[in-house]
């Protein structure tokens, strides 16, 4: 099999960008074959340098024929903390190959200007002792694509936004490149697909494990209804 390229869009420092290049590098499924930043100074551009990667920054990432052509080959395309909207007609263009991360469980704590610490403040305030990372399709509006797969993270009584982001994150390493992975193995589908948990989400004692179900035939990667 030859693995499916994937392109990586990102904005800030691309630590899920990372965990994808580790992730895939000796993977047959999946390659990162190209970064796009929306701004030259994404420390996430280093990353992919450093790893070997084509890089692409946007002159204008409201220019949807811009943005699709920075993807070049992808088959796959990941939202790793992009920070800018992806102009509705390059969206048309990817639809159900354009996904993205958001640090919590959607759709709570999504929307228009929830991302980084906002997102870690509102779920503190709202007295939720879950939250978790949530890898969905993007479609027009923001944060409300069809939900691929979710992974829980407890809410602690004396967290800060900056600890849950933190232990948020971690799960986000694990999460996102186990679904690139399964959406590489069933062929990127041309209609939405969820992922479940293989068995109780939840963390046992101190160890974490991020276990989804990623049929590599296809067969358990459920088709979700819209
Ligand atoms: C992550 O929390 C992701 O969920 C959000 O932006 C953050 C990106 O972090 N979309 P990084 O650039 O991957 O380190």
């Amino acid at each position: 099999m030859t693995p499916v390229p994937v392109a990586v869009l990102v904005s800030g420092s691309g630590t899920n960008l990372q965990a994808l290049l580790d992730a895939l590098r000796d993977s047959p499924v999946a390659r990162v074959a190209r970064v796009v930043a929306s701004r030259a100074d994404a420390g996430a551009l280093e990353r992919a340098r450093r790893a070997g990667v084509s890089t692409v920054v946007l002159a204008h990432p409201d220019d949807p024929g811009e943005v699709v052509t920075a993807t070049g080959d992808a088959r796959l395309v990941v939202l790793a903390g992009y920070l800018k909207r992806i102009p509705p007609a390059a969206v048309a263009r990817l639809r159900w190959r354009l996904i993205n991360i958001h640090p919590a469980l959607l759709p709570a704590f999504g929307g228009p200007g929830m991302y980084g610490r906002r997102v870690h403040e509102a779920v503190l305030a709202s007295g939720a002792t879950l939250s978790g990372a949530t890898v969905h399709y993007v479609d027009e509006e923001y944060d409300r694509g069809p939900i691929i797969a979710q992974w829980p993270v407890p809410v602690r009584r004396d967290d800060t936004p900056e600890i849950l982001a933190a232990r948020v994150l971690e799960v986000e390493h694990r999460l996102l490149p186990q679904v690139v992975e399964a959406l590489a193995r069933l062929g990127v589908p041309g209609e939405p697909v969820r992922l479940f948990p293989k068995s109780s989400v939840f963390i046992t004692g101190d160890n974490l494990a991020v276990d989804l179900d990623t049929a590599a035939d296809g067969r358990t990667g459920e088709r979700a209804d819209r």
